[in-house]
């Protein structure tokens, strides 16, 4: 019997967020702090520390949209016998081709390079095979968990996105990141009310002696 799946999604969920957060410059409130003691700021500035935090943020979530689609690649290429769960991951595997696609488009509209931004994805190999659950005898339902886990993931990033969009007053990459905030909490939504269902199938077919892995 396979073992309980949750602490290597959790990990796996940890090193992403370890990746995404290394070689990332002192915050400018920090250095400003380090300066000046605590003097609080206020309008522009607050705008510009906003600004600046965006622009890192919204890397960050590139790389994790382009992890998310290296995830269902594999997937939407297996899972042969649950045509349903299939179907929604090939389905989500698109929109988030189109998140990374308005990441991008969100950068363009803060005035930054975009050319360097695969490169920052290369550096999360590795931990997509960790949250997939390729190798496991229940692949289906691991990855069914990796899957709930990373769009929380995501949910969460973009919150955080919108935010500082809104305190930067950049209200058009705001109303982007909403789009995408939207699409990440249907597929969780919908991931949340239907594990159950294949995992009811995953047990009918071993129980029926039938290939139930993928
Ligand atoms: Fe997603």
């Amino acid at each position: 019997m396979a073992r309980n799946p949750v602490p290597v999604v959790l990990i796996g969920v940890g090193v992403l967020w370890l990746a995404l957060s290394s070689d990332r410059p002192q915050p400018v409130a920090d250095r400003r702090r380090a300066h000046r003691g605590s003097i609080p700021m206020q309008g522009e500035a607050v705008m510009a520390v906003s600004r600046e935090n965006l622009t890192a943020w919204l890397r960050d979530a590139h790389a994790m949209e382009n992890q998310a689609i290296e995830i269902l690649e594999k997937q939407a290429s297996r899972l042969e016998h649950y045509p349903e769960l299939r179907a929604k991951v090939r389905t989500h595997l698109e929109e988030s081709r189109r998140q990374a696609e308005r990441v991008e488009h969100c950068l363009h509209q803060l005035g930054t390079d975009t050319s360097s931004l695969k490169t920052a994805a290369g550096k999360l190999i590795g931990t997509a095979q960790q949250l997939s659950g390729l190798f496991a005898s229940d692949e289906v339902l691991k990855s069914g968990i990796a899957d709930y886990a990373f769009e929380h993931y995501e949910i969460a990033s973009y919150k955080m996105l919108i935010a500082a969009a809104n305190e930067a007053g950049e209200h058009e990459v705001r109303r982007t990141l909403e789009e995408n905030l939207r699409e990440e909490e249907a597929m969780a939504e919908w991931l949340g009310q239907h594990l159950p269902e294949v995992t009811r199938q995953y047990l009918h077919r071993e129980a029926a002696g039938k290939s139930a892995k993928v």
